[in-house]
């Protein structure tokens, strides 16, 4: 593999906690207010990825939906997420999900920011989320803890820009980098069968750019990337580090947290995914008869 000229990306964050506790307001909010010329206001979101331009530096949100997504992602090996939000309603605590969130993150060894969100409603607690939180293990950074704890209010808007802010420390402490002057590489958010457009896969590159007319194997598939499309639905011609972008022309579809990259011809590509195919046919044999 070629190195190219890393230089500091954009890290990618995932949105997880409790049902109801407030993941998709504060996904909705974030992308309302930063999105350039106000334009996601009057769009439905078009993948389940997109990034933002805070002011203080790039962030990419995966929009999973929660847990399963993250965990079929880990368990293929991926690691798509660099930064987990917790979001914790302040008048609800620390719940199941709750839980489990933290134990994925933990695992994946992907560091927390908690949004301890719902600031504006009347039983909110947040001390009650940090001493529930704590006896979990997740020490706040004012209790001398490495986890810091942000108020918002998904629905005033309060607390974002800080919790944004906070992402972005975190970011800089991982010193993520990239190279975008070699072949692209990274992985499949998701896929599905589009009546007019055929295969569509959500990729997110993490390496390297990705541009149209690219010969890309992902997973047990592979094709000539036809067309690309950008979060908002529009024609894109390249995608560079962290950037998420939907791509038309593979042959199939490849799984969520399948590896996708660039290969240099098609012919290769086709022996390649053969392979991986047959493979994968062999496996499937060998579980049925045991
Ligand atoms: P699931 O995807 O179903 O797990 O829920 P979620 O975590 O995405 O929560 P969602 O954003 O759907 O919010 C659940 C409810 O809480 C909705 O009625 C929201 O309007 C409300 N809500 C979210 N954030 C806030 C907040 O900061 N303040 C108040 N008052 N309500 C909020
Ligand atoms: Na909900
Ligand atoms: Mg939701």
């Amino acid at each position: 593999d070629e190195a190219g000229t890393e230089v500091t990306r954009a890290p990618v964050v995932t949105v997880m906690g409790h049902v109801d506790h407030g993941k998709t307001s504060l996904l909705d909010y974030i992308r309302k207010a930063k999105v350039a010329g106000g334009e996601a206001g009057g769009i439905t979101q078009h993948i389940g990825a997109y990034h933002v331009e805070t002011g203080h530096g790039m962030i990419c949100f995966l929009d999973t939906p929660g847990h399963a997504a993250f965990t079929a992602m880990r368990s293929r090996g991926a690691k798509a997420t660099d930064i987990v939000i917790l979001v914790v309603a302040a008048d609800d605590g620390v719940m199941p999900q709750t839980e489990e969130a933290v134990e994925h993150a933990r695992a994946a060894g992907v560091p927390l920011v908690v949004a301890v969100n719902k600031m504006d409603k009347e039983g909110a607690d947040p001390e009650r989320v940090k001493n529930e939180l704590s006896a979990k293990n997740v020490i706040p950074e004012d209790w001398g803890g490495d986890v810091p704890f942000m108020p918002v209010s998904a629905k005033s808007g309060e607390g974002i820009d800080d919790l944004l802010d906070a992402v972005l420390l975190q970011a800089e402490m991982l010193e993520l980098k990239a190279a975008s002057d070699i072949a692209a590489r990274g992985v499949v958010i998701e896929s599905s069968l589009d009546k007019g457009r055929g295969s569509v896969a959500t990729v997110l590159v993490q390496n390297g750019t990705l541009k149209q007319g690219d010969v890309v194997l992902a997973g047990l598939q592979y094709g000539r990337v036809r067309a690309m499309l950008d979060e908002n639905g529009k024609p894109a011609l390249s995608a560079g580090p962290s950037i998420p972008v939907e791509i038309l022309g593979l042959d199939g579809l490849p799984g969520s947290g399948d590896d996708f990259q660039v290969v240099e011809n098609e012919k290769r590509a086709r022996e390649v995914a053969e392979h991986r195919q047959e493979r994968d046919r062999q496996a499937r044999m060998a579980r049925q008869q045991a």
